[in-house]
């Protein structure tokens, strides 16, 4: 039987009655296929798993969709249900900063400054802290977290290592419609005609990957065609950049290493971010 657990001491409880490891999928719920991966890859690997349903007020900017965030709680439980969930962690806003905001904040350095960090400034201090908070609260084994939120996994994974984190955090594999639109819950801000144009973003980064796997190292080279690539279907790019899969820091000129290929492009309502590995990691 799956359990809702509301409160921090009851997710507690639960805990420290199951047994064997335990596998935390953090989500802010709208859950679709790219969640549900998650979902079985924990249910694959641990013995039990926990599914996080929290939209945390400390990631979003004052002008971001916080409000507007879909939520899907009841359709969210139906197919958690479905795909082998143990428990679900579902917190009220209250439950998790029952002082306000939280003072105590995790900060992540430049990595949190770059890429999206550069328009989304508070966003990925926002997501450490509540993630530890969840990591402190569940004490999974493993964490997973996909790899369509590239900068987002690597800023976990290096404060699980700065901080002494007793936890395996797991990336999990993209999930793309067959148009190569990579799943999103924010897809759902999308016409039938933006979603048609946001199929151009990881068009563009294959073409990036096809040039590099043709043989082309330069990364202003490979980072200008992708930028093209959306120009010519009328997209202005936040960002197209090329970093290290790591630390996230610009890769070099010459690519002698794997790098990762980001973007950010606004259409309509929606900011939508998608990457893709050049290389072997
Ligand atoms: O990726 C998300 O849905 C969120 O950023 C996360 C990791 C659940 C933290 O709120």
């Amino acid at each position: 039987m799956m359990e809702v657990l509301r409160t921090i001491d009851g997710m507690r409880r639960w805990n420290r009655q199951s047994t064997g490891t335990i596998g935390l999928v953090p989500t802010m719920g709208a859950l679709h296929e790219g969640h549900l991966s998650l979902v079985r890859a924990s249910v694959k690997k641990a013995d039990r798993t926990v599914v996080s349903v929290f939209v945390n007020p400390l990631q979003f900017g004052a002008n971001e969709d916080l409000s507007a965030y879909p939520r899907t709680f009841e359709q969210d439980l139906a197919l958690l249900k479905a795909a082998g969930a143990d428990a679900v962690f579902y917190p009220s806003v209250e439950e998790m900063y029952p002082r306000g905001e939280s003072l105590t904040r995790v900060s992540v350095g430049t990595m949190g400054q770059v890429l999206c960090g550069r328009t989304r400034p508070i966003h990925f201090e926002g997501v450490a802290t509540v993630v530890i908070k969840l990591l402190n609260i569940v004490a999974p084994d493993y964490a997973f977290f996909g790899e369509k939120d590239w900068q987002q996994l690597a800023v976990i994974r290096r404060m699980v290592d700065d901080l002494n984190v007793p936890v395996t955090v797991v990336g999990v594999p993209t999930v793309r419609e067959t148009s190569g639109l990579a799943l999103s819950s924010r897809n759902q801000y999308l016409s039938s005609e933006e979603r048609g144009l946001a199929a151009n973003l990881s068009r563009a980064l294959r073409l990036g990957l096809s040039r590099y796997e043709a043989g082309e190292r330069s990364r202003d080279a490979i980072r200008d065609a992708i930028r093209r690539e959306l120009q010519e279907h009328g997209l202005e790019p936040e960002y197209v950049e090329l970093v290290d899969p790591d630390t996230l820091d610009t890769a070099p000129q010459v690519l002698d290493r794997p790098a990762v290929a980001a973007l950010a492009v606004r259409i309509g309502r929606a900011r939508l971010i998608d990457n893709l590995m050049l290389g072997q990691n």
